[in-house]
């Protein structure tokens, strides 16, 4: 099966690898905004009779979320039998249930918008807490890579005696996977939040642990807050100033200055959002992950 891939502004390096997979070619859009800030979108690269692949990170995404529908309808008229979409940050997961009345869950919606213009789906590590798995939201074939096996590797390559640590009851399900592929033991801290930028997280006793190196593992990094306030409480319970790692960093404002100058050691993320924190590289991961779909057919 054929495939021309596509790349949001920003998503380059990714689309140029996924259009090494056999069968695929990339293509050229020109993207730019109206002086009224509405998106002007040409497809300079016709989609052949197959599939196409739209490359777009899904941070920040009120504004992709229009650029997406637009292109994808469009491809569609010119041909194209089948619209993926790659996007290794998806957003709007966070919001999964309704906490007080009257709001909004905006998971389960924009879930149903993409699934209505899309037939298929690519992502990494999607922040799955109370809806359990993309399928119980998207009604299209979704494929959920894990950034795992290389967080575990970056670890084994580059940290001696590492202790990982999840800040939250959420992060088990990932930092489990870490350590058993780093081959070294896990604790997981427990958090409450008080609001977008106010949380408190609390530090069991990690007596057991000293001359580990701690490595905070978590999925987003947004205002850094999360980070923030257990790297705080871990140093204050004598442990050595934590790694950061982070599958998606978002770094909301001041949040990556904010968090270096909070007394952790360094921080890495993967490139899933693109950012100079990058230092985990899962474009091939990705890749594997968008043959599958284009040898659907
Ligand atoms: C929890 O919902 C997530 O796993 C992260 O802990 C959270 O998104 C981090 O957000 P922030 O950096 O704003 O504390």
């Amino acid at each position: 099966m054929t495939a021309v891939v596509y790349a949001l502004p920003g998503n380059e390096p990714l689309a140029v690898c996924l259009a090494t997979c056999p069968g695929a070619t990339l293509g050229e859009l020109t993207v730019r905004r109206f002086p009224d800030g509405e998106w002007y979108l040409r497809v300079d690269t016709p989609p052949q009779a197959g599939a196409v692949v739209l490359v777009c990170s899904l941070d920040q995404p009120n504004d992709k979320l229009i650029a997406l529908y637009l292109l994808a309808k469009s491809l569609r008229e010119m041909g194209a039998r089948r619209v993926v979409l790659v996007a290794p940050y998806l957003g709007y997961l966070r919001q999964d249930r309704s906490f007080a009345l009257g709001e909004v869950v905006s998971a389960r919606h924009i879930a149903q918008l993409l699934s209505g213009f899309i037939d298929g789906l690519v992502t990494v590590d999607p922040h799955l807490h109370r809806i359990h798995a993309l399928g119980d939201v998207y009604s299209v074939p979704s494929i959920a890579v894990s950034a795992a096996a290389a967080i575990s590797a970056w670890v084994r390559t580059n940290i001696a005696a590492p202790l990982i640590i999840g800040p939250d009851a959420e992060s088990a399900q990932w930092v489990s996977r870490v350590a058993d592929g780093a081959h070294c033991p896990h604790v997981v801290l427990e958090k409450v939040r008080h609001g977008d930028r106010d949380v408190a997280v609390q530090v069991p006793d990690l007596a057991g642990w000293q001359g580990r190196t701690p490595i905070l593992v978590d999925d987003i990094v947004s205002t850094g807050g999360t980070l923030m306030s257990a790297a705080k409480q871990l140093i204050s319970n004598n442990m050595p100033a934590p790694v950061c790692i982070g599958v998606h960093g978002l770094f909301v404002a001041d949040a990556y200055a904010a968090l270096l100058s909070s007394g952790v050691s360094s921080i890495v993320t993967t490139n899933t959002v693109d950012h100079c924190s990058n230092g985990i590289d899962l474009h091939e991961e990705i890749r594997t992950a968008v043959e599958t779909f284009i040898d659907r057919g």
